[in-house]
């Protein structure tokens, strides 16, 4: 796998302090309110597992599971529900917890298919976002890292289902995806 790996750009240690830091704001911001947390399956599951523990204050989790991307590495633009959320949202703070925010296409329908949900706020927690990539205005409330245009993988990020075991986020070789 590492050999795959052209650049590590956020370390094990850099991603640990990140999580730590978005645990203590969202603590700070939900004390008391019992939000939900809704990871996006299957890249947001580390990023989740971690984040949470960080988080002092009770809370909620559950899973949801959308696809986006096959094989290869660009947005299709198409999201499809592969599993829903199962726990009753209305009238309850939402926080959705999100590997990548690539052209924004995902999240942008997720938000609003919890929206019409009717939860007492829909919030955006993304590990890692690429603003260049953008193809919407996406109101993110939580960013752990800005990165650049490149294709990334490891703690949760994948490419063709490889690399999610990588305890840091590198970039990977372009012969790998080309
Ligand atoms: P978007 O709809 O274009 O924002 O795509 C978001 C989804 O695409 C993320 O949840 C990831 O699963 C995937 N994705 C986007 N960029 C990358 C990347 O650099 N590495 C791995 N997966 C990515
Ligand atoms: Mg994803």
């Amino acid at each position: 796998m590492k050999q795959d790996i052209e650049k590590i750009i956020i370390s094990e240690e850099e991603l640990n302090n990140k999580v730590k830091e978005l645990g203590q704001r969202i603590t700070a911001d939900f004390k008391e309110e019992n939000p939900i947390l809704i990871c996006i399956l299957r890249g947001g599951a580390i990023f989740m597992s971690d984040l949470i523990k960080q988080i002092d204050t009770p809370l909620e989790i559950d899973f949801m599971s959308v696809s986006s991307y096959g094989r290869n590495s660009s947005s299709s633009g198409i999201v499809k529900i592969r599993k829903d959320i199962d726990v009753d949202i209305q009238n309850r703070h939402v926080i959705i917890v999100e590997d990548i925010v690539d052209t924004g296409l995902t999240l942008d329908y997720i938000s609003d298919y919890l929206k019409n949900h009717n939860p007492r706020s829909v919030s955006i927690c993304t590990l890692l976002d690429k603003p260049e990539a953008h193809k919407l205005d996406l109101k993110i409330d939580y960013t752990g890292f800005k990165i650049g245009n490149d294709f990334v993988v490891g703690y949760g990020l994948d490419f063709a289902e490889k690399y999610r075991n990588l305890p840091y986020i590198g970039i990977l070789k372009k012969e790998i995806y080309s």
